[in-house]
């Protein structure tokens, strides 16, 4: 059966991360300090206290205003290695790192601030054994015209990017608010995600924008789509991945979308497990894994169906893949 040990050892893809989300209590008080930011907390427990929510907006009430303590680029840096350390620990190979730059440019931290300090912890990662590359995600709740600004900041490090995402708070806003940002995106080689976060106001709908109108190739979350069989067939039939996060999941479902994951193994949907924000569900990845195996009975062969899943749908070469495969 499927141990602790197991989900650790096995090699892994990890394609749904917020490193916003990998800020620990122990590095935000650091962080705090450094950048003499009173944080309104002193100590761990303090800080753990505060992580109380129970769904998507209640719990992005807590995330945002914690990101004060990330000011220069060094802040970026140390956010980032410390995250690329814990995922050498679980035995990730590769990782495809959201951040959000207009949490970190609407309070006035330049955009270049950002990316220059995750972009070096990226190069850094290989000495690690870490292929780490960057996702972009706009924040779903600010505008469009946000949006396509802060596309126009990034095109100039397109190079450091392999994607963009969509994150936030997913009520009254739509992917196809975006999709000319998308399209514009897509235009300069990247690739494309969207969150459809679990039982969401319309979440079947945004699920189906993103797949028949905006050509996403993964959806993050997206568990709600086994509500329309045609559309499991048409990602099953496509090999678009669907990257759920079980930890994360539990705060809002006590059941973590476990039989839905379960269905769409049996579909043949390449659904894969994933951290979400893992400072703040308590756990990483291996955790994540171990939770839903262990919760759902599940066997060794699916759980490395499971980690295949992540490898066949990473944005990597063909080559590469066949070395993780
Ligand atoms: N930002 C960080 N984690 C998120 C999630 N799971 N859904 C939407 N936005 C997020
Ligand atoms: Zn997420």
């Amino acid at each position: 059966n499927v141990t602790k040990e197991f989900t650790q050892g096995l090699p892994k893809s990890e394609l749904h991360l917020h490193i916003e989300g990998t800020l620990e209590p122990d590095l935000k008080l650091k962080l705090a300090q450094r950048n003499q930011i009173d944080i309104g907390q002193t100590t761990i427990a303090e800080v753990q206290k505060t992580y109380q929510y129970d769904d998507l907006a209640s719990f992005l009430e807590v995330y945002y205003p914690a990101m004060n303590v990330l000011q220069k680029e060094c802040d970026f840096y140390d956010l980032a290695m410390a995250y690329f350390r814990r995922a050498a620990q679980n035995n990730v190979r590769h990782v495809e790192v959201f951040f959000d730059p207009q949490a970190h440019t609407s309070r006035g931290v330049a955009f270049s601030t950002v990316i220059s300090g995750l972009h070096r912890a990226v190069v850094d990662a290989r000495a690690l054994n870490v292929d780490a590359t960057l996702i972009m995600c706009f924040l779903r709740d600010f505008s469009k015209e946000s949006a396509r600004q802060t596309l126009a900041q990034a095109l100039p490090y397109k190079d450091w990017l392999v994607g963009i995402g969509l994150d936030s708070d997913e009520h009254n806003n739509p992917p196809l608010k975006f999709a000319r940002q998308f399209e514009d995106a897509a235009a300069a080689g990247l690739h494309l995600t969207t969150h459809c976060d679990i039982d969401q106001k319309d979440s079947l709908e945004h699920i189906r924008q993103a797949l028949e109108i905006m050509g996403v190739e993964r959806l993050d979350h997206g568990t709600n789509i086994v509500e329309d069989p045609d559309l499991v067939d048409f990602v099953a039939q496509r090999g678009i991945g669907l990257t759920s996060c079980p930890l994360s999941n539990s705060f809002v479902s006590p059941e973590m979308k476990g039989k839905e994951v379960l269905q769409l193994l049996e579909k043949k949907a390449p659904v894969s497990i994933h951290s979400d924000d893992p400072a703040y569900f308590g756990g990483y990845i291996s955790d994540n894994y171990y939770a839903l195996a262990d919760k759902f009975n599940l066997s060794r062969q699916q759980v490395i169906q499971l980690a295949r899943n992540s490898f066949t749908t990473a944005w990597i070469s063909p080559e590469k893949r066949d070395l993780y495969l």
